[in-house]
């Protein structure tokens, strides 16, 4: 592919989104690579490298390039506090089974995140991405003049309630309806069904048939692509632009899964 000028080995992963880089140990790269990896990012929004062999810090070192990792007081690894192991064993479904972008209720939502398997189901597991930049440029004039001047509101409350948390201490955050990315500058609607209660100034009820038409209309089909793991795969992608969804149909078959996530800015 040629749309960005790269001396990287590199395939689109699909149509709406995604790029998969071959033959590169993401352990060896220099600055002139990472530029070039990052370019390709800002791009395409999800990064694949296959047969990857990390340890826990070379994911942090990697990761590291694009900024300061989220640290997590409890649910990180205990050498290494940016990393939470996902595990599904013994869980009948996943929390994260919904379309969202990750912790949009926080002020500054992490603009990364990134994933490496150690275990994978044969089949199964899959995570779909949902492209906004898409969403958003496929409204009407009409309705993006509308959508360009509204705020939404965020909240964990949902969340909060699913791990048995006090829903009223649950973090909450106002963030435009569409945000500009940072590096890219193009537009991208930013709600999801997982965290967007309403829009700010608007009730609940006056905010639901409108939210309903842009959940369904983000996460079309013609929007979304779907990564199928192997152990070894590393993954990131870009909160700033893109919903994602974590299929749950492999059962118990086992997935293993660290995660860590690079901070962002406000999103504007
Ligand atoms: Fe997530």
């Amino acid at each position: 592919m040629t749309d960005v000028s790269t001396s990287l080995s590199w395939r689109k992963m699909a149509a709406p989104v995604g790029a998969v880089v071959s033959g590169l140990d993401v352990r060896t790269i220099d600055n002139d690579v990472w530029s070039e990896l990052d370019a390709l990012f800002v791009e395409h929004h999800v990064l694949v490298f296959p047969e990857q062999e990390l340890s826990a810090a070379d994911q942090i070192a990697f990761a590291s390039r694009w900024g300061s990792l989220v640290r997590h007081p409890y649910a990180g690894m205990e050498e290494h506090a940016e990393i939470i192991e996902l595990r599904n064993k013994g869980r009948r479904r996943d929390v994260n089974q919904h379309w969202h972008s990750d912790m949009t209720y926080e002020h500054k939502p992490p603009k990364l995140t990134m994933l490496y398997a150690l275990e994978a189901p044969e089949f199964g597991g899959d995570t779909a991405f949902a492209n906004q930049e898409l969403a958003y440029a496929s409204l009407s004039a009409g309705l993006r003049a509308m959508v360009d001047n509204l705020a939404a509101h965020h909240s964990a409350a949902g969340l909060a309630q699913l791990y048995r948390e006090d829903p009223a201490q649950a973090p909450r955050a106002d963030h435009p309806l569409v945000r500009t990315h940072d590096q890219s500058r193009r537009r991208s609607l930013y709600l999801c069904r997982a965290f967007t209660e309403r829009f700010v100034g608007w009730t609940k009820d006056e905010s639901r048939p409108l939210m309903e038409y842009l959940f369904h209309h983000s996460v079309r089909p013609e929007y979304q692509a779907r990564h199928s793991w192997s152990v070894g795969d590393l993954v990131m992608w870009d909160n700033r632009c893109l919903l994602h969804f974590a299929v749950h149909d492999h059962g118990d078959e086992p997935r293993t899964i660290y995660r860590l996530q690079v901070e962002g800015e406000s999103p504007a």
